[in-house]
């Protein structure tokens, strides 16, 4: 039987994905991609489960796709296989929140998963950067896409053609990650931020995640009206009426999707 690549756990509500391919700094092939995608769509269709977060380790959250795996690939072998497409696209079909827990590198193919998620936390030690120019590529699974939308034009174009790799702190001023913790905090820090969003309701989650993500695919008018007739149908929910009669009471909510 071939080793698991990627450890499966649960944590209460939380999901809990950490890549284990720590000889080659969680370096991405397409066994990572499918364990990933698979687990993925179980905790996305498990009731149990309200948010999910990836890690890798102290070192590496992934230092890029598979180089070795890929270096004597031809042009026929990338399209026929559709290399990028199928599993490794499937985050961005998955429902409930996704955190990405980065510590040490987030390169190339490991900064796009962690911008594939729907928010990063970094540890102060991360360093992020799309070197693929360095090796005769660009970016595919997302870096000229996300990245300029995230940070910017002007950052983006830097990192992408000069393969600078950004610290924690750049990350975080440039608008790519989320927070900043001390490196020894950064599991706890992401169990705990995915431990409140699974204590909402559900189905107030998914929608706020949809709409946010609606921003970078609609013009503004269209996303706004999205987010009100979004908004409008929350009324229809047993939370709504849950959530705002326990502000007036003074109390906590108790959610029934969740
Ligand atoms: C395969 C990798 C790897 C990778 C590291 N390793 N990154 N193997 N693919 N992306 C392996 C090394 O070969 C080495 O194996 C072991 O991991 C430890 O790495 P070292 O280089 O010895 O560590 P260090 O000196 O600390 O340097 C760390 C590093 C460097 C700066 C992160 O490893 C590095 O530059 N890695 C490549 C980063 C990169 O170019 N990423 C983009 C990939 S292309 P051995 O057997 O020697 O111990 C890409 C395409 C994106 O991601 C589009 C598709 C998703």
């Amino acid at each position: 039987m071939t080793e698991a690549l990627v450890k499966i756990e649960t944590r209460g509500r939380v999901g809990l994905l950490t890549l284990n391919r720590p000889k080659v700094l969680n370096a991405l092939n397409n066994q990572v991609v499918d364990e990933l995608a698979e687990a993925l769509r179980a905790f996305d269709a498990d009731d149990g489960i309200g948010a999910i977060v990836i890690t890798g380790n102290e070192k590496a959250f992934a230092a890029g796709a598979d180089i070795a795996a890929m270096k004597d690939w031809s042009y026929a072998d990338v399209y026929s296989q559709d290399y990028l497409g199928h599993n490794w696209e499937s985050l961005r079909r998955i429902r409930k929140p996704i955190i990405a827990a980065v510590s040490g590198y987030a390169l190339g193919g490991g900064c796009e998963l962690a911008m594939q998620c729907d928010f990063i936390i970094a540890a102060d030690n991360a360093r992020f950067g799309q070197p693929e120019i360095n090796l005769g590529i660009i970016p595919g699974f997302g870096g000229t896409q996300r990245l300029p939308r995230a940070v910017g034009k002007a950052k983006a174009m830097d990192m992408v053609l000069t393969a600078r790799m950004i610290k924690a702190d750049e990350a975080e001023r440039a608008g790519l990650v989320a927070r900043v913790v001390p490196a020894e905090k950064l599991l706890d820090e992401a169990l705990e931020a995915a431990r409140v969003i699974a204590s909402k309701s559900l189905i107030s989650v998914m929608m706020a995640k949809e709409c946010i993500n609606r921003a970078y695919e609609m013009p503004l008018n269209e996303g706004m009206l999205a987010e009100r007739r979004n908004f409008h149908a929350l009324f229809s929910t047993e939370d709504q009426k849950e959530g705002m009669a326990a502000f007036i009471e003074k109390r906590e909510p108790d959610f029934k999707h969740r």
